[in-house]
C-alpha cells in the first residue's frame, strides 16, 4: 500500500484532472463541478444511529476528505448534519484553503453556536425560504452568514439547479456534497453530479431508517457510476466513480 502522504497528493491530483477534463460539460450547464463524497458501512447506512455523529472511516479517510475538501471551492451539507454532527467543515489534516461553507436550511433551525458559524476565514452562506423566521435570520446575519431565500415556505426542498446557478455567478465553479443522507440522495436523483468518492467502510451496522441511508426512488433512474479507480486506505476502501453518462 502507498504511503499515506502519497496517496492524498495522488487524490489531490486526480480530482483536479477530472475537474479539468469536466470544465466543458458543467460550463455549458453555467453550474459548478459536483463531487459528492461520503462515508458509508457495508449495508449502506451513513450514520450508526439516526440523526447521531457519523465518524463511520478510519483516520486515513479522514484525511482524503479533508484533501477533497482543499480542492473545491466550496462545501455543502444540509441543516440535519450540522444537527447531528456540527462539523467544521474545514481543512486541517493537509495544507490547503478552507472551502466556503454552505448549508440548505430551510427553517433556519442551525444553532447560533454552530462551528460553522464561528469559521475561520468565511461566513456561511444558509439556503432558505423567504418566510423562515426573521428573527433567527437576523440573529444569523449578525453572525456573519449570508441568507440566500429560494423558496418561499419553510419545508419546501431548495431547488438544486437554483441553488447551483447561484452559486456559479457568485463565483463558485466546484462544489464538494458532503451530506446528509437525503441532501446527498436529492443530488443523485438530481442527476447532479459529476464524481462520487465512496468510503466503503468495513462494517455493518444494521440499521433501518430511511434517514441512515441513501434511498434512491426507483422512479429517478439514477445515473450508476462508471468506476474508474479504486484504492484502500487503511481499512476503508475508496471507490472513484463517474457517472456513466458523463464516461469520458
Ligand atoms: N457518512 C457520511 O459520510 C456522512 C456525511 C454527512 C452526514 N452524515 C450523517 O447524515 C445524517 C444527517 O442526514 P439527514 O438526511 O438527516 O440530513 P441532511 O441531508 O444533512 O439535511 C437534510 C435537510 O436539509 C434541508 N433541505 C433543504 N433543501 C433540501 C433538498 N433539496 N434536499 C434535501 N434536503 C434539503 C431539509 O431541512 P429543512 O426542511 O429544515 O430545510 C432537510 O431535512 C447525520 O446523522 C450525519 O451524521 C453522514
Amino acid at each position: 500500500m502507498p504511503a499515506q502522504s502519497t496517496l492524498v497528493e495522488m487524490a489531490r491530483n486526480r480530482i483536479r484532472e477530472w475537474q479539468a477534463e469536466g470544465t466543458n460539460h458543467y460550463q455549458s450547464e453555467q453550474r459548478p463541478w459536483v463531487t459528492l463524497a461520503f462515508a458509508q458501512s457495508l449495508d449502506g447506512c451513513l450514520t450508526f444511529k439516526r440523526g447521531h455523529p457519523s465518524a463511520l472511516s478510519s483516520d486515513a479517510a479522514l484525511r482524503l476528505t479533508h484533501a477533497l475538501r482543499a480542492e473545491h471551492q466550496a462545501i455543502l451539507v444540509g441543516v440535519g448534519t450540522v444537527l447531528a454532527d456540527n462539523p467544521r467543515l474545514t481543512v486541517r489534516l493537509v495544507p490547503g484553503q478552507h472551502p466556503q461553507p454552505l448549508v440548505l436550511d430551510t427553517h433556519l433551525r442551525i444553532p447560533l453556536e454552530s462551528h460553522i458559524l464561528h469559521h475561520p476565514t468565511t461566513a456561511p452562506w444558509i439556503f432558505t425560504a423567504t418566510k423562515a423566521p426573521a428573527n433567527r435570520r437576523n440573529a444569523l446575519e449578525a453572525l456573519g452568514a449570508r441568507i440566500v431565500p429560494l423558496v418561499d415556505e419553510p419545508g419546501d426542498p431548495i431547488p438544486l439547479p437554483l441553488m447551483l446557478r447561484y452559486l456559479w455567478e457568485n463565483g463558485i465553479h466546484s462544489l464538494m456534497v458532503e451530506g446528509g443522507a437525503k441532501v446527498l440522495t436529492a443530488f443523485i436523483e438530481a442527476h447532479l453530479l459529476d464524481a462520487a468518492i465512496i468510503t466503503l467502510a468495513p462494517i455493518w451496522i444494521g440499521g433501518y431508517h430511511y434517514i441512515n441511508k441513501l434511498l434512491v426512488s426507483p422512479e429517478r433512474k439514477a445515473p450508476g457510476l462508471s468506476l474508474w479507480q479504486w484504492e484502500m486506505w487503511d481499512q476503508d476502501l475508496i471507490l472513484w466513480g463517474r457517472p456513466r453518462i458523463y464516461r469520458i
